[in-house]
């Protein structure tokens, strides 16, 4: 019906008004399908169609997410992205599992007090808000690597919904027409940001035709020289004087030396089950295996969903792998992170020796700093075909429209993930984690993430794709839904629309959505002397996820949002 609906607006545009503001909200968001041949869900509907499509016509998985990617871009600027970074977790027919890292890097001229004035503070915004702000993007070499070598399509086909997109405009959902308003003093600051963002001095309206020009002949150089369109000639040259404008760091060097890397997978077991994840980098795959090697010797069944004890138990597991988080993770490149100890069961059983049944452990009183003020942005995105394969996204510009600078005449926007670094030992970034050594700044290193996408194996077949954005909560929204369908059996749907918590060790908080504990709970956790147990003030999570049954494949997108899970 959707794709009906956006056929009929764009031939009659002179009732465009009166037909959008009419679409039911299913046009926007679709929560589940269901289908035999292959299944897609993301936080754009348009996105998702855009990888059915291709998958229809005989593309794989790649094929698909690598298009989605690219659309993401288009539909959902706030965090699709060309001027970000990601990683891709990928099981192949052949029945590989592999993990695609397309991070930032630092600029080469990048310093570890690069965000501090001259008595060592750290300056206010300037790791989020500025120029330098933005690490070298990743997304455009990355999906182009996933392409060349497992896809099977041209990158001309893959990119051509993409093109058409943001040439020819689609009508504004209400929910981004909603995020540029918020966003628009800050683009009224950038000349490029401006031109995507504010029409005349006013701001776009939902339903309005939202068409992006610059970006599309960026797309159409990306189509026609492959990586060369980007980090190369006139692209590039938009970045580098755009950076001029604001002493941002990135130069032609940085950008024609960037390339993506084939990592080896985090991979542990949970019950019967295989768990894929992605390796520094990022911290999502070591710490989604460390607490459920933590949790995996406990009764968690069906029964157990909900108790106080099992939320007792969860938090406790997430305070200490946080705490190991900002102690020992970092790029490993760089840094000698202790992989395999922290993902060993061994280990995990030693690291929980003090758990205590009856009461809360200690984290300080006293946390880091306020809970984070930004949105927590970042998205995520599952596809899953018949043939075997399965792709796992999760890309971002950090936060919400990353560093709000569109490289004024290329279209896209600039990432601020310089602020996933810790610039300051003990100085919480946006999302409240702190760091120290491992992850401080070095030139053309890359900023630890907390992105997770994961896919679990069951008998060495796809079963799951799961993964979110949310910063801090990314990892302990990606664990909460493998709980939910392995231990508490729920279906996929019921899983990821489930209320969730969250704990990061610091600041020591527990943070919980509307129903997920109860007051009986509240107060057990209180009992055991759980502090600063605080209702979220974000949403947790937007799990877009694709699940195999013996039915065939079940799409879900987080109904915490605005996505689409389409299926045949
Ligand atoms: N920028 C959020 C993350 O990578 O964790």
């Amino acid at each position: 019906m959707f794709k009906r609906l956006i056929s009929v607006v764009r031939h009659a545009k002179k009732y465009l008004l009166i037909i959008v503001f009419t679409l039911p909200a299913s046009v926007w968001a679709q929560t589940t399908a269901e289908g035999a041949q292959g299944a897609v869900s993301s936080r754009s509907m348009l996105a998702s169609q855009v990888g059915l499509d291709i998958m229809k016509q005989g593309g794989n998985a790649v094929d698909a997410a690598v298009a989605m990617g690219f659309a993401l871009a288009v539909t959902y600027p706030s965090a699709g992205n060309l001027g970000g970074g990601g990683f891709m977790m990928l099981h192949t027919e052949a029945g590989e599992v592999l993990a695609l890292d397309f991070r930032e890097t630092a600029p080469g001229t990048a310093a570890e007090n690069m965000f501090l004035d001259d008595s060592g503070s750290v300056i206010a915004g300037m790791s989020t808000e500025t120029h330098l702000a933005a690490g070298i993007p990743g997304s455009v070499a990355g999906l182009l690597e996933a392409l060349n070598k497992h896809g099977t399509f041209s990158r001309e086909k893959v990119l051509a919904p993409a093109i058409k997109l943001a040439e020819e405009g689609f009508p504004l959902p209400s929910d981004i027409a909603t995020q540029f308003s918020k966003h628009q003093d800050k683009f009224k600051k950038y000349a490029g940001s401006a031109r995507s963002f504010i029409k005349k001095n006013k701001t776009y309206q939902a339903g309005e035709i939202w068409k992006q020009p610059d970006l599309a002949l960026t797309l159409k150089l990306i189509a026609a020289q492959g990586r060369d369109g980007f980090y190369k000639g006139k692209v590039a040259d938009l970045i580098v004087a755009e950076m001029e404008k604001g002493n941002g760091r990135i130069s032609h060097n940085d950008l024609l030396s960037y390339e993506p890397v084939w990592r080896k997978p985090i991979h542990g077991t949970y019950r019967s089950f295989e768990i894929w994840g992605m390796p520094p980098p990022s911290s999502g795959g070591i710490l989604v295996q460390q607490i459920l090697n933590m949790l995996e010797p406990f009764v968690l069944d069906k029964s157990r969903r909900n108790q106080d004890e099992t939320l007792h138990l969860m938090i406790e597991a997430e305070r200490r792998a946080y705490a190991d988080r900002a102690e020992y993770l970092g790029d490993s490149d760089f840094y000698p992170v202790p992989i395999e100890r922290l993902i060993d069961k061994t280990y995990a059983k030693q690291r929980f020796s003090d758990f205590d049944v009856q009461k809360a452990s200690n984290s300080d009183e006293i946390g880091p700093g306020a809970w984070p003020e930004e949105s927590r942005e970042t998205t995520h995105y599952s596809v899953m075909d018949a043939k075997g394969n399965a792709v796992s996204v999760t890309t971002t510009l950090n936060t919400a429209y990353g560093n709000k600078i569109v490289v004024d005449g290329a279209g896209f926007l600039l990432n601020n993930e310089m602020d996933d670094f810790s610039i300051k030992p003990g100085f919480a970034n946006t999302y409240g984690l702190l760091g120290n050594k491992a992850n401080a700044i070095a030139p053309n290193k890359r900023m630890l993430s907390s992105m997770s996408p994961t896919i679990v194996t069951l008998n060495g077949q796809p079963f799951l794709a799961t993964g979110s954005p949310g910063g801090s909560t990314i990892i302990t929204t990606t664990l909460q839904v493998l709980i939910n369908v392995v231990d508490h059996n729920m279906t996929l749907a019921s899983a990821v629309k489930s209320p969730r918590f969250h704990h990061q060790w610091k600041p020591n908080k527990v943070f919980y959505e509307p129903g997920a504990l109860s007051e009986a709970q509240l107060s057990v956790l209180r009992s055991k002397n759980h502090v600063g147990i605080i209702p979220s003030p974000w949403k947790i999570g937007d799990a877009n996820s694709v699940i195999k049954r013996k039915r065939g494949f079940i799409s879900v997108s987080d109904p915490r949002s605005m996505g689409g899970a389409l299926a045949y």
